[in-house]
């Protein structure tokens, strides 16, 4: 759905069955490849996060701020590669970059000289940076940095926000999901889990204290993304990271941050940068890997160091990193330094321009819906954006308790599938890009306040 033709359209689809037959109607191809996919996989998806209803958007090309699908439709995307795209999709330098090396080998297999470049580039970006371990995802960087904090303290409790996704890392799938965040994620995971991983609401220092006390001599890390993401955006607070920061040191437990969706992010120097303070371990992704797929952990190199080669002490005093077949392949390894080269030469526009740009966003988007008197609460983190329906104006949305209980999950689903026939690509929240221009933001804005009418409407 090309936006000029639908962005700023102000014709009214207000009931479910009216937005939907535009949509199906816009969309012929999607719902036969949805219809062969279902043959072939279970629930015809592969990432659950890209299933909408009723079929998903099958999409051929990206570009700047912008997706087509197999119909040709053109949407002003809002997901942006799950938030990796900060460039924009296919950035010149770093898809010139990739297509160089690319004609040098896909995937050598062997030490490479670009490996050594970015592990100094990211040293350098990150404060708390002393070393780091590239694998392949995001999961596999979580997962190696609690087997870390475990292996270094002699510990074994993990601490968690309730809500908090860190990949589907197995010895972290716990209360995470809604609708009601509480419990394993999936069967098939030991019964021990919610023994050695447990879980404190975001901002809770009185229930983290408590839980820090119970753990005891057995607490060996805490484990957060200093904004938690899935639609609901909620920033920990300065005093709530302080607090762990001080809380973990006094214990000689392991402060990780897992920065995949934050890092290079909220500012070159992702979370830790701008909130200053220093983790004893990161975890990155998404960004860093410029479009390919990467995972890092970064940190203290006395804990790092467990992880080395050289170290010739029996296994059982290692931690295991690895193999990895793909890990430090070219295309990764270039698309990452190109992207860090970008952000670097370009760090004093991009980041105040993408946090301009988001606010006027989020502002626009609220006055959309306080306008038509639905309540909705439209949050940012720097250049994220999250939005909620509430079940009455006002009602805070300060952990994954009041998400739970304040708002009204569906409704969000119903503004995506809206905006999608509107020409907007957004699932539960989003993030910009640098090709986000200013005119996105007002063609953006014109849509939601469209939904919004179309919603009220619909009552
Ligand atoms: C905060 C956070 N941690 C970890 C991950 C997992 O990364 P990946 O999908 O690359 O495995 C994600 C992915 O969305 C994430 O948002």
């Amino acid at each position: 759905m090309s936006t000029a033709k639908q962005g700023g359209s102000t014709a009214v689809a207000a009931t479910a069955e009216e937005y939907l037959t535009r949509f199906e109607a816009q969309t012929p191809g999607s719902k036969a490849l949805y219809e062969e996919a279902q043959r072939y996989t279970p629930g015809g998806i592969h990432h659950n996060q890209r299933y909408t209803t009723p079929y998903p958007v099958y999409m051929t090309r990206a570009k700047g701020s912008r997706v087509w699908d197999v119909d040709g439709n053109e949407y002003i995307d809002m997901w942006m590669g799950h938030g990796d795209a900060i460039l924009g999709h296919a950035p010149p330098r770093v898809v010139s970059r990739v297509q160089e090396v690319a004609a040098g080998g896909l995937h050598i297999g062997h030490t490479i000289d670009q490996e050594v470049t970015l592990a100094r580039d990211i040293c350098e970006a990150i404060p708390s940076a002393e070393q780091v371990r590239f694998c392949v995802t995001g999961t596999e960087a979580t997962m190696y940095a609690v087997r870390m904090a475990r292996a270094f303290t002699g510990r074994d409790v993990i601490i968690k926000l309730t809500g908090g996704w860190h990949g589907a890392n197995t010895d972290l799938m716990v209360d995470v999901n809604p609708p009601e965040f509480i419990g394993p994620e999936s069967r098939g995971l030991l019964p021990e889990l919610t023994r050695y991983t447990r879980t404190v609401e975001i901002n809770d220092i009185e229930g983290t204290a408590k839980a820090i006390a119970e753990a005891g001599d057995d607490f060996a890390g805490m484990i957060l993304a200093p904004v938690l993401g899935g639609g609901n955006l909620i920033s920990a607070d300065a005093a709530y990271l302080n607090f762990l920061r001080e809380e973990t040191r006094k214990a000689g437990a392991i402060l990780i941050f897992d920065e995949i969706v934050t890092g290079f992010r909220l500012a070159l120097g992702g979370a830790q940068e701008s909130y200053g303070i220093r983790p004893d371990l990161t975890t990155f992704g998404k960004i860093i890997g410029g479009g390919t797929p990467l995972g890092v952990i970064a940190g203290r190199s006395d804990i790092l160091e467990l992880t080395s080669v050289r170290r010739t002490v029996p296994k059982a005093e290692k931690v295991l990193i690895g193999g990895g077949t793909y890990s430090c392949n070219p295309l990764s390894m270039a698309a990452g330094i190109a992207t860090l080269e970008e952000l670097k030469s370009r760090e004093q526009e991009i980041y105040p321009t993408l946090e301009r740009r988001a606010a006027r966003l989020v502002e626009g988007v609220q006055q959309a819906f306080d306008a038509v008197g639905i309540p909705l609460r439209a949050g940012r983190a720097g250049s994220m954006v999250g939005f909620n329906f509430l079940k009455e104006a006002g009602l805070p949305v300060r952990n994954m308790g009041e998400a739970v209980a304040h708002t009204i999950p569906a409704k969000m689903q119903e503004l995506g599938n809206r905006l999608r026939a509107r020409g907007v690509f957004i699932y539960k929240g989003g993030t910009l890009c640098t090709e986000h221009s200013d005119q996105d933001i007002e063609t953006l804005i014109e849509a939601f306040t469209a939904c919004a009418n179309e919603m009220a409407e619909a009552g």
